[in-house]
């Protein structure tokens, strides 16, 4: 069960088979033989304990719980000396397996580690001493529904496999110009009307003009979103929501035209790539929508984070307007994106008001990002300092900029974590060398760099398996890029773990489930 690689620079000479790799290893020899009836025991929340045990479940174990650790198999013990929301220490003798944490959060992620563990090994289990805790606190995976919309048990799956991986944040793209997933009660038509097209541009990322004529729809009602959420919280993954804005707005605009700011009619997209319809933000009608949108968004997710996107505004409908111009004139904006940052503080006040945070992409910071659109530089106004920036495009020197001024950072450099990107281009060894503190980020400033994301783009992403595809093993090399820190991680130790280990384990699950991977 331990993979025979030698591994120069860490802490122990073989690997156990484990992702993200902890922090601290110490074999201490011997094995633990695994009993057929397992008893988990200890101090941690109904709803964790009953996770743990549908886990283990899951894996074909009898599963017997109980508040008391004494006598368990596996033992939880809330121990405040373990410092640090989501860490633990794990210690794995010839008599039990013991996980010590502070939080449920903690001793949820030492479970985990033994059940990577018990994954490749139902037999026996190496005795060890694990210190571990995460090298960021912001882990995310993006999925982007609104391109194609998958529903919410590939969701499920999803964050199934984020849990065995550690990773703390779903990113949920619902919004764009190519569909709108998310029922809002006060305004039924984005999903009655945004939440379907007729047809969909084939083709990938030669965009060839060539389309499947079929319609395509789906949309989460709020119930299922509450489960969903639920299902997330249970495996301690906080959901953040994106509700795009104000551009990537079509699908809204086709199911309500006064949102918009031009006169021609939007249609909820069959085509892939960037639009010029923009929401009219000068017009008070569009930003009380907004408040209403946000407001039942918040709601409904408990999570502190808020995305509103910000992404790739096309400002020709906001120049050509004799509205928003005038607006902008009374305003003294001189140019379109004083007139977003204005608007995207507009928001991340009245996020903040209710007790939330907001986050964009860094679009929204109104720095140059794009060298094929014209760009004219903020003058009269400042993106709101408790604002997370959301970092994917532009010179990664942006990012230093961002947090000199102040801003936290989550960093989702594009050529580095993108999942839809093909193999070719990103391969697994890049995605795996990608390190959330930029090079040259003075060291005062690192902590303000919160983590990464990984994003899914499903433009060309139709079908679960193509999914799978795009995701794994890249996902396990993300949460390694998040969790472990820099000096523990080594490229041969994952690549060997990934091929003798985790996809081999990862095609099973699928295959049960009737997906295919690679
Ligand atoms: C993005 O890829 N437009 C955030």
């Amino acid at each position: 069960m331990l993979i025979a690689v030698a591994i120069t620079g860490i802490t122990c000479n073989a690997a156990l088979p484990l992702v993200p790799y902890p922090q601290q290893v110490k074999e201490t020899g011997g094995t633990l033989v695994v009993p057929p009836v397992l008893t988990v025991g200890g101090e941690v929340s109904a709803s964790t304990m009953d996770c743990i045990a549908r886990e283990l479940h899951g894996m074909k174990w009898q599963v017997i719980t109980s508040v008391k650790s004494s006598g368990a198999f596996i033992r939880l013990k809330q121990n405040q000396k373990v410092q640090g929301k989501e860490a633990y220490r794990l210690v794995i003798h010839k008599k039990g397996v013991q996980i010590e944490a502070s939080t449920d959060q903690g001793l949820f992620y030492g479970f985990q580690t033994v059940r990577q563990l018990l994954e490749a090994d139902r037999k026996s289990l190496p005795c060890v001493e694990i210190n571990d805790s995460p090298a960021f606190s912001w882990r995310a995976f993006m999925l982007d529904e609104a391109r194609h919309f998958k529903g919410k048990e590939v969701v499920k799956r999803m964050l199934d496999e984020m849990t065995r991986l550690k990773m703390n944040t779903f990113h949920w793209h619902l919004t764009d110009d190519q569909g709108w997933r998310i029922e809002i009660r006060k305004y039924p038509l984005l999903t009655e009307i945004g939440s379907k097209r007729d047809s969909t541009q084939t083709g990938g990322n030669s965009r060839t003009n060539t389309y499947r004529i079929e319609p395509h729809s789906g949309y989460y009602t709020q119930q299922e979103i509450a489960e969903v959420i639920e299902y997330a919280r249970q495996r301690h993954i906080t959901i953040v929501p994106e509700i795009e804005m104000p551009g990537h707005a079509s699908a809204a605009i086709a199911a309500y035209p006064w949102l918009g700011t031009a006169e021609t009619r939007a249609h909820v997209q069959a085509k892939f790539g960037v639009f010029e319809n923009v929401y009219n933000v000068a017009d008070p009608r569009v930003r009380s929508f907004f408040e209403d949108v946000l407001t039942e968004v918040i709601d409904l997710f408990p999570g502190e984070v808020i995305h509103i996107g910000g992404d790739e505004v096309r400002y020709t409908q906001w120049l050509a307007s004799s509205q928003v111009t005038a607006f902008m004139k009374e305003q003294q904006m001189n140019t379109p994106a004083d007139l977003q940052i204005w608007f995207t503080n507009k928001m991340s006040s009245f996020i903040e008001s209710k007790g939330r945070r907001m986050m964009g992409w860094n679009e929204i910071t109104g720095d140059k990002v794009h060298d094929h659109v014209e760009h004219q530089a903020p003058q009269s106004t400042q993106l709101a300092k408790s604002t997370i920036v959301h970092f994917w495009r532009g010179d990664p020197e942006l990012v230093r900029k961002a947090v000199e001024k102040g801003y936290s950072v989550v960093n989702s450099y594009h050529s580095f974590t993108y999942m839809d990107y093909t193999y070719q281009n990103l391969p697994l060894e890049k995605s795996y060398s990608f390190q959330p503190v930029t090079e040259g980020i003075p060291a005062e400033y690192a902590s303000q760099i919160l983590g990464l994301g990984t994003q899914l783009w499903c433009e060309w992403i139709p079908t679960e398996n193509d999914l799978y595809r795009q995701a794994f093993p890249r996902l396990a090399a993300y949460a390694e890029c998040g969790w472990t820190r820099q000096e523990h991680k080594s490229w041969e130790r994952f690549n060997q773990i990934i091929t003798h280990s985790l996809m081999p384990a990862l095609r099973v699950r699928c295959s049960e489930k009737g997906i295919i991977i690679n």
